[in-house]
């Protein structure tokens, strides 16, 4: 059975939150663009560094060291998709993974073909795919969604998937809105064309538990410094696509798994990292979660997701209420209280005859940290129209704030 959510141990998890300026605390409402790191994401890395630090290959003991840690972060990374360690490609950032993929992806695209992309997303999962059907001549069709609703209008998908769509990328959670979409929805209309579907999970791995076989994608990506780990990303690769991909690989380079897309010597200190922010939510799950300490790993982060969700779903229910009490401010994302399910913490709005810069120096100055701007959802805020006044104010939360931090940031909301 689960137990209660115990405020202070969570915090006690996360050193970042300890950490004063002049004696004030901070309140860090920035989750979406970077979260807190856990305490054993630290210890990991620090680990790496001071007992296994050397290249993987070698038959001395670092080496082995370093090659055994390696595989365990892989495991540790499928484990937190639902996916095998021979699944698991790890990079620098989600961005400059998807660049890669799309040039190995797209080297067979023709023109006339077509690619689907969807219009809430970062730029990272556009970007990519835009330059290289630029360059081969292919046709992009966009999944739209409503300015009004903050969803995607999914019926319009037969419309746009076809007998020559290449490629479908979506993302599950938006950076900007908040909104959680039916991404198996989509995958599963790419797929049924014969499409390679992708899905960015930057936005969601932070608070859902992904699970990329009920979703049914070939690619799905998360940054670990989103979800409590180091600056690195994650990215999952079917089998198939796998063993079909021509490699972007110096000559020497092993071709098996993990070695295959992973080009030169990786962060084995960001891999260490991430496997302990995984490792975190696993011990959530044990401690908070009720999962049983000896059950296998994807049970304890499952379970330490669903302990965090409990939770979450609290502090948004705050925000909304103190939201909607505040005169003239304007939600750019789901509102109700009661579709809590449709969206993750992640809240972007404006505040009546307020730049939304002049609204983030003001929360600035109490030691509230969020974010103004459009975030790089270049498209989405284009659809919204809020591009050229300077964005929107966002504030986003984790599992580490609390529902009193969540008062305080609406009364500065308020009072600014
Ligand atoms: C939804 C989403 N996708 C992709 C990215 C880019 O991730 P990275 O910085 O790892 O390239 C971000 C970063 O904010 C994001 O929010």
């Amino acid at each position: 059975m689960a137990a209660r959510w115990d405020m202070e141990a969570v915090r006690a998890a996360f050193p970042g939150l300890a950490v004063r300026d002049e004696g004030r605390a901070r309140l860090y409402a920035d989750a979406p663009a970077g979260t807190q790191v856990a305490a054993r994401c630290l210890e990991r890395m620090n680990r790496a560094l001071v007992e296994s630090c050397a290249n993987d290959g070698g038959s001395f003991r670092t080496s082995r060291a370093a090659e055994a840690l390696m595989l365990e972060a892989h495991a540790g990374a499928g484990a937190l998709f639902n996916a095998g360690a021979d699944e698991i490609v790890f990079g620098l950032n989600t961005t400059s993974l998807f660049f890669a993929f799309a040039y190995m992806l797209s080297r067979d695209w023709k023109t006339g073909d077509e690619i689907v992309l969807t219009r809430m997303d970062h730029d990272a999962n556009v970007a990519p795919w835009l330059t290289m059907a630029q360059e081969k001549g292919v046709t992009v069709r966009w999944l739209d969604f409503s300015p009004e609703s903050f969803e995607y209008d999914y019926a319009a998908l037969d419309g746009l998937i076809g007998p020559r769509t290449r490629l479908v990328a979506c993302s599950h959670a938006s950076n900007l809105l908040g909104t959680i979409n039916d991404v198996a929805r989509i995958v599963a209309a790419g797929r049924a064309a014969g499409a390679v579907t992708v899905v960015d999970a930057v936005q969601s791995a932070p608070h859902l538990p992904v699970d990329v076989k009920a979703i049914g994608c070939d690619i799905l990506c998360a940054s670990a410094y989103k979800f409590f780990g180091p600056h690195a990303a994650v990215l999952y690769l079917a089998p198939a696509l796998r063993d079909r991909l021509t490699p972007l690989k110096v000559r020497p380079s092993p071709a098996a798994m993990p070695w295959r897309f992973a080009p030169g010597t990786p962060s084995f200190e960001a891999q260490a990292g991430t496997l302990g922010a995984i490792e975190h939510m696993a011990g959530l799950g044990a401690t908070l979660g009720g999962a049983d300490p000896a059950a296998p790993l994807r049970e304890r982060i499952v379970a330490g997701y669903a302990a965090a969700i409990a939770h979450e779903a609290e502090l948004m229910r705050v925000f909304l209420d103190g939201a909607a009490a505040i005169p003239g401010l304007t939600l750019y994302g789901l509102s109700s209280p009661n579709r809590l399910e449709g969206r993750v913490p992640t809240f972007s709005f404006r505040l009546p005859g307020k730049h939304p810069a002049a609204v983030a120096q003001a929360l600035a100055d109490e030691n509230i940290f969020a974010w103004a701007g459009s975030f790089y959802a270049q498209e989405a805020a284009g659809r919204l129209g809020i591009g050229p006044g300077g964005g929107v104010n966002r504030v986003g939360l984790a599992h580490y704030n609390t529902a009193d931090e969540v008062r305080r940031l609406l009364g500065a909301l308020a009072a600014a």
